[in-house]
């Protein structure tokens, strides 16, 4: 799908709910749209007219990037001069109801908007970029998997180097220097080796700390490629597994393994989610697995789908979505595995590589 078809698809769904002129405020929703990769810019769309309107910083990029979007100047130096072009830009097309994304506006936007656009109703939408970018394109999909070939590439790379004596935060630098030798734009978060007690942490920091024999180490990270992104977790054991090491860590794998095998097109998120939940409450863990199943992934690291308790929005063929349980036990270490699948008509698609098995 190019991105004039994109552009398509949404005047197809503005359509179909009554909106006359949208406002685009959401970095991602805006790279989606228009190409724009810049940090700053505004698009308005209507059934006829698609603009972008942003500063003097980007006038230069956005005509290259988005070349099909008339061009709107921001005055850098006036008193909001974002909503000032907006404003003749919504005089000139007779504009009189603006839609805009409630989850990408401050109040104080909100505020200014309502203050400068006297005459024009103001309606506001969620999610609704949001839904479109949820299913993947080909050349989307391309991305994510090359981003996450990355990932799978530089840990492989670093396995030699998960010694005791070496630190959470030496550990996260190499692997970071290796996911950019081998072209990451950067990493798609910040990158989480969390090891021994700290493993119980399921969004710990990297610390000074040495791993030991006798740790969980959890390595949760990703690669940016092209504003796409990947997120992959492994867990591995220094030295020798305990009885308590091996119960968790297969009780985690054979939850995900059953969600991989049973995740496909047509079933609910939350039913996904539950899945892969009931093996680790049959498990007895249940209270230590207190995040949600996976989550989509594309321009945005977390995006559409959410796959959680009572999410009932269904998958569908194209998603991208990680399937990550885990179980976290205070003062002792966790486990979480973590994989990026492609939902298809019949199951799903892993394109994670990197091996996961049992201890
Ligand atoms: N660390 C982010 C995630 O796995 O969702
Ligand atoms: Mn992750
Ligand atoms: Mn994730």
């Amino acid at each position: 799908m190019n991105i004039k078809e994109r552009l398509e698809n949404l005047r197809n769904m503005m359509k179909r709910k009554f909106i006359s002129a949208l406002l685009v405020t959401q970095d991602q929703n805006r790279r989606y749209l228009s190409g724009f990769t810049g940090s700053t810019g505004w698009l308005l769309i209507t059934a006829k007219e698609a603009a972008i309107i942003t500063d003097f910083r980007y006038w230069e990029q956005a005509g290259r990037e988005s070349s099909h979007f008339r061009l709107v100047k921001v005055n850098n130096f006036a008193e909001n001069g974002m909503i000032k072009s907006l404003l003749g830009l919504l005089k000139e097309l007779r504009v009189k109801t603006l839609w805009f994304e409630a989850d990408a506006l401050s109040y104080s936007q909100y505020l200014a908007l309502k203050e400068n656009l006297k005459e024009i109703k103001l309606e506001s939408k969620s999610g609704f970029v949001e839904e479109l970018r949820a299913v993947k394109g080909k050349g989307e999909l391309e991305l994510i998997k090359k981003a996450s070939t990355i990932a799978d590439d530089a840990f492989l790379e670093i396995q030699k180097l998960i010694k005791p004596g070496i630190t959470e935060k030496e550990l996260a630098i190499e692997l970071l220097y290796k996911m950019r030798k081998r072209g990451a734009e950067k990493e798609a978060f910040d990158i989480i080796v969390a090891s021994g007690p700290n493993s119980a942490l399921p969004h710990a920091k990297n610390t000074d700390r040495r791993i030991k024999e006798g740790d969980f180490v959890i390595f949760d990270f990703g690669a940016v490629y092209n504003g796409y992104h990947s997120d992959m977790t492994r867990t591995v054991i220094i030295g020798k597994p305990d009885k308590k090491h091996r119960e968790i860590y297969s009780l985690v794998l054979e939850s995900q393994r059953k969600a991989l095998k049973t995740i496909k097109a047509g079933m609910t998120c939350g039913g996904a989610d539950l899945l892969a939940r009931q093996v680790i409450e049959e498990g007895g863990f249940c209270e230590y697995f207190g995040h949600g199943l996976g989550h989509g992934i594309g321009l945005a690291v977390h995006e559409e789908p959410r796959l959680r308790k009572g999410n009932e929005a269904l998958l569908k063929a194209g998603m991208v979505v990680s399937v990550e349980p885990g179980i976290y036990i205070p003062g002792f270490g966790g486990v979480r595995i973590e994989d990026l699948v492609e939902v298809t008509e019949k199951g799903c698609r892993v394109l994670t590589r990197a091996p996961k098995e049992e201890l």
